[in-house]
């Protein structure tokens, strides 16, 4: 928030200087060199350069005309034309009595509030959800919970595969080879065990293939029990879907499914053909994009040969509703990388088809998730593996940590907090690689107590609240923060001032591994805090104040993992 004062102060600065220069690219980031200043900016010398004038120059006019005694107790000029801001102590203290009053955690309140929407998780029906689906839930819930605790508006919505040729096949798998006893048992087992049946069986037998296009075409034309059959697959699919939400913790606004689409598709077809965007090309509706150098020879199918649409079809429909309905600024889809060819083309389409809308498209993707050993993440047998069997095995490792560490706590609380451990770690070692990076997925790094894992956030969570319970009749209103002295002080009090812009960055970029590695910052300037400075045994004044900064750091580790989605527990 203190950033952002900068940031507008600078801007008001330049303007006066120079009336005619864009100030939107004036930026104040974190110095990244502690002992140059809090905080610093380069933009003078882009717009120095910009406007033919001297960047150092520059940089002195607007130091001299700028006002940030309030919150700044030096600002200077570094090298060819930065800006270094140092903010006062007296700021740093205001500020953190502020949070401790529950006024705020650092975070300023968006000037103006966006509509997001964003497109994540969005499994396929009738199919295990399995790992290559924890990334884009984990990550999607992730930058619900930052976009709404900054301010924001945000629709979820889980856009599900419900719809295509696949139900053709499970159709006539199930009217002609379901096994109710296995179905009763496990049901998404069945209704996959059928797909495969039928899949298998169909690659050498036409006859076998038209049977099953032809129960495609009584569901899309209404046969009630086809409608019925295809009714019941998403239902149970949704069930289960469900359970592993449920157990994520994680929520939908919204879940339209690709069939909530289906009688849009012809129109969405036609306007395109009559706006002369698509065109036919050997009986199927292809647009093709000539001019844009990386889509030249990827053209868009957006109806088959055989007057079937597809999934560029649905998704053009679903942002044509999308716009009608939520009339959002933003629009994000959170997937797989294997699918950037894909929202090329329809970002491009968009473009060609919707020119003067508002709204803006973003595709978040992310690489996949490797075994220990760098190759394809795959049970013994080579199987996927499922999502369900992945977050067992979590809680169960980290049932096993847990009762080692603490062999005379009850049952019930130790299962309790390995679950929150073993989901928590499963999820931070989602988010915490770079997401467009593959990553290797290792039990026994992600439960490790040491280094940069959910367990040691978790850890510092609770060591951080039961030095507050341990201080017994510390009241918050008695602090000041006028005893804070020691550098390590400084830094956690410093480091707090942060957490605005780094949920900034997160948003920015689409990217929560930087909170991950915030927060892990965090807690290692909480750890030196402890080292260096005794709380409870401390006397007098220092004391309450250290108690106060535990406090404040406390809130924002605790916000830090809800915004990751980490639930924490009370002891470990
Ligand atoms: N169901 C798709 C899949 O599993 C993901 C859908 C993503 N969202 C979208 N609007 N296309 O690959």
């Amino acid at each position: 928030m203190i950033r952002s004062i900068i940031e507008q102060r600078v801007s008001r600065a330049v303007l006066e200087i120079l009336p005619d220069v864009a100030v939107d690219q004036v930026k104040v980031r974190p110095c990244p060199n502690p002992k140059f200043g809090d905080y610093q900016t380069n933009a003078l010398m882009a717009i120095a350069k910009r406007s033919g004038t001297n960047p150092r120059d520059l940089a002195t006019r607007v130091r001299d005309s700028l006002d940030v005694s309030d919150i700044c107790e030096s600002v200077e000029i570094a090298g060819a034309g930065f800006l270094n801001f140092r903010i006062s102590g007296d700021c740093v203290r205001r500020l953190l009595r502020e949070c401790l009053e529950g006024t705020h955690l650092f975070v300023a309140v968006p000037v103006t509030p966006l509509k997001v929407v964003l497109d994540f998780s969005s499994p396929n029906v009738a199919k295990s959800m399995h790992v290559g689906h924890i990334r884009s839930t984990i990550l999607g819930d992730c930058l619900a919970r930052v976009y709404r605790f900054s301010g924001h508006q945000v629709i979820t919505d889980n856009h599900i595969g419900d719809w295509g040729t696949q139900f053709g096949k499970l159709l006539y798998g199930w009217k002609h080879h379901l096994d109710e006893k296995a179905f009763s048992e496990n049901p998404i087992t069945e209704l996959e065990r059928l797909y495969k049946q039928v899949n298998d069986a169909s690659e050498a037998d036409e006859i076998l293939l038209e049977a099953c296009r032809s129960e495609l075409v009584r569901l899309q034309q209404g046969d009630p029990e086809n409608l019925r059959i295809w009714n019941a697959m998403i239902e149970i699919s949704k069930q289960q879907f469900d359970t592993i939400y449920q157990r994520l913790g994680v929520h939908f606004d919204h879940t339209l499914g690709e069939s909530a689409y289906n009688d849009a598709l012809p129109g969405v077809v036609s306007d395109l053909l009559e706006k002369g965007i698509a065109s036919e090309s050997d009986g199927a509706t292809v647009v093709f994009f000539e001019d844009v150098k990386e889509l030249k020879d990827h053209p868009a199918m957006i109806r088959k040969s055989d007057g079937g649409f597809n999934y560029a079809t649905t998704d053009l429909a679903t942002i044509d509703y999308r716009l009608r309905e939520f009339d959002p600024d933003v629009v994000i889809y959170v997937t797989d990388g294997r699918q950037q060819l894909h929202f090329k083309q329809i970002f491009e389409i968009f473009r060609r088809w919707k020119g003067d809308s508002r709204t803006k498209l973003e595709h978040v993707w992310f690489g996949a998730i490797l075994g220990d050993d760098g190759r394809p993440f795959k049970t013994r047998s080579g199987g996927t593996i499922k999502l369900a069997d992945l977050l067992d095995e979590a809680e169960e490792r980290a049932l096993a940590v847990v009762r080692e560490k603490n062999p005379d706590m009850q049952w019930e609380m130790q299962k309790e907090i390995a679950r929150c451990i073993g989901i928590g770690a499963v999820k931070y070692a989602d988010l915490l690689p770079n997401r467009n990076s593959d990553y290797r997925f290792s039990w026994d790094r992600m439960l490790s107590l040491q280094g940069n894992t959910a367990v040691y956030l978790l850890y510092a969570n609770t060591r951080i609240n039961s030095i507050i319970r341990k201080a017994g009749d510390y009241s918050p209103t008695d602090v000041t923060f006028e005893t804070l002295e020691d550098p390590a002080e400084w830094a956690l009090a410093r480091r707090l001032m942060n957490f605005g812009f780094i949920l900034e960055a997160v948003l920015e970029e689409s990217r929560p591994n930087y909170l991950c590695n915030y927060l892990y910052e965090l807690a290692s300037d909480i750890a030196a805090f402890y080292d260096q400075c005794p709380v409870l045994t401390a006397g007098g004044q220092n004391r309450t104040d250290r108690l106060g900064l535990c406090q404040c750091a406390g809130r924002v580790l605790a916000k830090g993992l809800e915004l990751l989605g980490i639930e924490t527990v009370e002891k470990m």
